[in-house]
């Protein structure tokens, strides 16, 4: 039975309904098994503890190891070309209609096998686990046929060998319609996204199933196709929705129960009371609203004010969101968005374990949750929003997978 005892930290447990940050200023906790078994001020340690293993934080800043909820980390290429376009007066849905954007990464994605794009997402992977993240939702997405939706996942499902990181796959078939399918979106949806849906449930490889709401890709009508065939599986939704218009998405995610609702940018009070009823978190996207220099930001007081969870992610991705740093999300969903440090980090713990269905188990340093946990080089935790292009991970608390 393995037991260990962190000691000297200061604990930003993210739990709710305590003082800001959870903080415990001279703490300790203590695992047995993989799990958080004592957490608290470091005098009030049990004394059953006291011939346990102990590990010193030297009066690091220990908080819950980071959580990226929402990535498209495996692809191939890239899209600088589209970038420079974009710099030169193109927006992103123009490309995007004229054959490029999601659909130019289909074609590099296909022409990859599993192997190559786990092997092309790990240096995007080590750049997130770096910062002390220990668990990532990847998306399909780039593939939009059923093979190459389930070779994605596959591939994603592989990096779990690869490094020492926990992947929840969401299936996003419903990404863009592909070439073949063109003006046929209906067609694509029967003939694709359903029975790969079924195929990748069958198979073991969708932890959840995500669309994109938008002029660009799907309506309404047809992401509710897609979410009534998910709810026939028991798979939990999520959505890319009212990311560059409104199309009442986050209200349809909630009404089908989402884990989440992601972007959000264009999102209205109706949306708002949708999710906060449904519990549905709102997943802030900063990377992507920067790319794309969007003005217009999401309504983060009106989210707060309803009690909507707001977590943030990387969207890592080839076009919208070439980000592969959290924490520089996280700066940016404070400088951006007007988020407070302490949401940010919320956001990057509790609330995107929540935007996984893993609230359970991870997000937060408390009893009964699995013992993963940052320390960092840092006094405050508002440290981990405020710098920008810093990494002050000092490494993961226990160090070694239990
Ligand atoms: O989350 N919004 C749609 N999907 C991605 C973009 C993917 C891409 O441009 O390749 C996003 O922003
Ligand atoms: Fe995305």
């Amino acid at each position: 039975m393995k037991r260990v005892v962190l000691t000297q930290a200061r604990i930003a447990t993210m739990a709710r309904g305590g003082p800001p940050y959870g903080l415990v200023a001279d703490g300790a906790i203590a695992v047995e098994e993989g799990r958080i078994a004592w957490v608290g001020p470091r005098d009030a340690l049990p004394g059953e503890w006291a011939a346990a293993e102990r590990v010193s934080a030297g009066g690091r800043l220990a908080t819950p190891a980071l959580v990226d909820c929402h990535t498209h980390l495996v692809f191939g290429g890239e899209r600088a070309r589209e970038f420079e376009k974009r710099l030169q007066g193109a927006s992103y849905e123009e490309i995007a209609r004229a054959g490029g954007g999601i659909v130019s990464t289909v074609a590099a994605t296909r022409a990859m096998g599993e192997e190559a794009l786990a092997e092309a997402a790990l240096p995007r992977l080590d750049a997130l686990l770096a910062e002390g993240v220990t668990t990532v939702e990847v998306k399909s997405g780039y593939g939009l046929t059923v093979e190459d939706e389930l070779k994605m996942l596959r591939a994603a499902r592989r990096l779990e060998g690869l490094r020492r990181v926990r992947v929840r796959t969401s299936y996003l078939a419903a990404h863009a319609v592909p070439p073949e399918y063109r003006g046929r979106a209906d067609a694509y949806i029967d003939e694709v996204v359903l029975p790969g849906m079924e195929a990748a449930h069958a198979a073991g490889l969708a932890d959840a199933v995500d669309g994109f709401c938008e002029g660009i890709a799907f309506s309404p009508d047809q992401i509710a196709r897609v979410f009534e065939k998910a709810r026939a599986l028991g798979l939990p939704v999520k959505l890319h929705a009212e990311q560059l218009s409104n199309l009442g998405g986050a209200a349809l995610a909630a009404r089908h129960g989402a884990l989440s609702a992601d972007h959000l940018e264009y999102l209205d009070e109706e949306g708002i009371a949708a999710m906060a009823g449904a519990g549905t978190v709102a997943v802030l996207l900063p990377g992507a609203f920067y790319t794309l220099r969007e003005e217009k930001v999401p309504p983060v007081a009106g989210l707060r004010a309803a009690g909507v969870p707001m977590a943030v992610a990387t969207d890592c991705n080839p076009g919208s969101s070439p980000l592969a740093s959290l924490l520089l999300a996280m700066n940016m969903a404070c400088t951006l968005f007007r988020l407070t440090p302490e949401e940010a980090l919320a956001g990057a713990t509790r609330e995107a374990a929540r935007a996984l269905g893993l609230q359970a188990e991870l997000g937060t340093i408390e009893v009964g949750k699995r013992a993963e946990i940052a320390l960092w080089d840092v006094e405050h935790p508002a440290e981990l929003s405020y710098r920008i292009g810093f990494n002050p991970l000092h490494g993961l608390f226990p160090g070694e997978p239990a």
